[in-house]
């Protein structure tokens, strides 16, 4: 049983997060950064996760462009949709949402808001100016959520092995 993480991330923390999920999971992971050049042959996975971070609003183009790309072909694998960000409750749910296309929300067997970090070391000037004017915060801040992690890789074992039901 194969599993391919396709992801984005603009400053690394999707990329952190992914290693984690790749960790956890059962089986064979394999993880795809868009940013390549190559695109994935998800022919040979059952088991699809598809995550990036969100900026103003809005998941990564390459994240929206793939789902759109190879939505019929997902509709046929065990798929698992996730977002880091750093808002929380009502509207980090609403850019989970927004994020994906619906038909996607309809086919995924779990879905999951995973945190996320203001890292200052990595963002340019502009970025530095919007997070203190809109997020109010001017130094490094870490809020990677690992309890989710573990539930949501637990939940997606769960949907990809009935017997793990049982340990
Ligand atoms: C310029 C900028 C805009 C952001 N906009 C949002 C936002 O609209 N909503 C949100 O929840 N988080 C927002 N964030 C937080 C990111 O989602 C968070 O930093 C995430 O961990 C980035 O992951 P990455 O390093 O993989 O790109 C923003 C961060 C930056 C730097």
């Amino acid at each position: 049983m194969k599993t391919l993480i396709i992801y984005m991330s603009t400053h690394g923390c999707t990329e952190q997060v992914v290693n984690e999920l790749a960790t956890a999971l059962h089986g064979d992971v394999t993880t795809h950064n868009l940013k390549a050049k190559n695109e994935p042959d998800i022919k040979a996975y059952e088991r699809i996760i598809i995550g990036g971070s969100i900026h103003a609003g809005q998941i990564q183009r390459k994240v929206r462009e793939f789902c759109t790309n190879k939505l019929e072909q997902l509709e046929n694998k065990q798929l698992g949709l996730f977002i880091c960000c750093m808002y929380e409750g009502e509207q980090a749910f609403h850019q989970l949402e927004n994020a994906f296309p619906e038909k996607l929300h309809q086919y995924a067997k779990a879905e999951a808001i995973l945190g996320g970090e203001f890292n200052f070391e990595k963002m340019h000037f502009l970025e530095k100016f919007m997070v203190r004017k809109i997020a109010k915060v001017d130094k490094t801040t870490r809020r990677i959520d690992h309890e989710a992690i573990q539930h949501f890789t637990k939940k997606m074992d769960k949907t990809f092995s009935p017997f793990l039901m049982l340990v």
